[in-house]
């Protein structure tokens, strides 16, 4: 069974899959207002880079939709889809395809001047930057899949599948890949306080494909690598910075670390519209979630009243701690600062 869409568009209206609550229950939720999006993403019902980016777009689709079904004018139009864009933008800050996609869409905005013919050209948009995204997934893959040997373990974080993107996935991507190429014996998934989307979701997206997974807790993943030996970790990446350095769902780092220690290599596995060229990794901007995160989990009391609490959402991982960033245009081999950019310029 194929994981289901994260994401659907129709009828003029966008149904996201509530991740919140899988896997127990596969539920859509509707929505045809851009600020309800905005929640949406910053809630957790869509999350992953490439989802968040692909949702985006549609928001401002929603956000032209409701400005066309009632006469307004120019000055209007401007006013809401600026406040959109705004909500939208202030929604989570570290996935840098979210910015991506907003700006995608104000050169549409700018073209098409404020008026009917916006929203078909920001709907043509959305729907392009959703079907690109699959098979800009299964380019990555392929390309990964490349660097994986025969009879491999290896260990993801987090999820950076189907659920995190158009479809495919980009480190689930690879593994898919590697996994028809008969390469893999078995995959281990981290999974990934205090959301769980390894355990949730990494999982049940492995288990439908028949790919053989393992969920291990995040503390056990040194003494796994040490016995296990995976060929490789991969992940995915929320923002890849000019310097090679690539910031990914919190506890990546902590694995990179413990990959050099024990001759494991590191594979980020990601898009170029999750490239940001005019940073460097410390100024990547990390989320900072809410604390009951963390001192509840999934509404249930686990720590004191009142504690003090640190969620950061992300970490970001040094280039000298990665082995290879796979994009849609192939392998960025020992990432630092001239071979990205040079991987950047070259597939302009
Ligand atoms: O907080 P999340 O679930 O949005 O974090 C997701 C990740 O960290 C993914 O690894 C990343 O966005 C890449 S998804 C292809």
């Amino acid at each position: 069974m194929a994981t289901p869409s994260a994401i659907i568009w129709s009828n003029n209206q966008l149904q996201l899959l509530d991740q919140r609550i899988l896997p127990a229950r596969c539920e859509y939720l509707h929505y045809d207002d851009p600020f309800a999006v905005a929640e949406a993403i910053r809630n957790m019902v869509v999350r992953g880079a490439p989802a968040i980016g692909i949702t985006a777009a549609y928001g401002m689709v929603l956000a032209a939709q409701q400005l066309a079904s009632q006469p307004a004018s120019v000055a209007a139009w401007c006013a809401a889809l600026s406040a959109a864009r705004e909500a939208i933008a202030n929604s989570r800050p570290t996935a840098v395809n979210l910015f991506w996609a907003l700006n995608r869409c104000d050169q549409v905005i700018e073209e098409q001047g404020n008026g009917g013919q916006v929203l078909a050209a920001l709907r043509e948009l959305a729907i392009q930057i959703h079907a690109e995204d699959v098979t800009i997934n299964q380019r990555i893959g392929d390309f990964g899949a490349s660097l994986i040997p025969h009879n491999s373990i290896v260990y993801t974080h987090c999820n950076a599948g189907a659920l995190a993107t158009g479809g495919y996935g980009t480190a689930l991507g690879v593994i898919r890949s590697a996994h028809r190429d008969g390469k893999i014996k078995g995959v281990f998934a981290g999974e990934t306080r205090p959301w769980l989307q390894g355990a949730r979701l990494t999982s049940w997206e492995l288990m439908q494909d028949d790919i053989p997974v393992t969920l291990a807790i995040e503390g056990a993943a040194a003494h796994l690598i040490r016995e296990h030996k995976p060929s490789w970790i991969i992940v995915g990446a929320d923002r890849v910075a000019a310097n090679g350095d690539a910031a990914n769902k919190i506890g990546t780092y902590n694995l990179a670390i413990i990959a050099k220690y024990h001759g494991t290599k590191v594979m980020v596995a990601a898009p170029t519209s999750t490239f940001d060229a005019h940073i460097d990794g410390p100024q990547i901007p990390i989320e900072q979630r809410p604390g009951n995160e963390i001192s509840h989990s999934f509404g249930h009391q686990v720590a004191p009243t009142n504690i003090a609490t640190s969620n950061p959402a992300f970490d970001v991982t040094p280039a000298q701690l990665i082995d290879a960033i796979v994009t849609e245009h192939g392998i960025i081999h020992q990432p630092n600062r001239e071979r990205v950019l040079a991987h950047l310029a070259q597939n302009k």
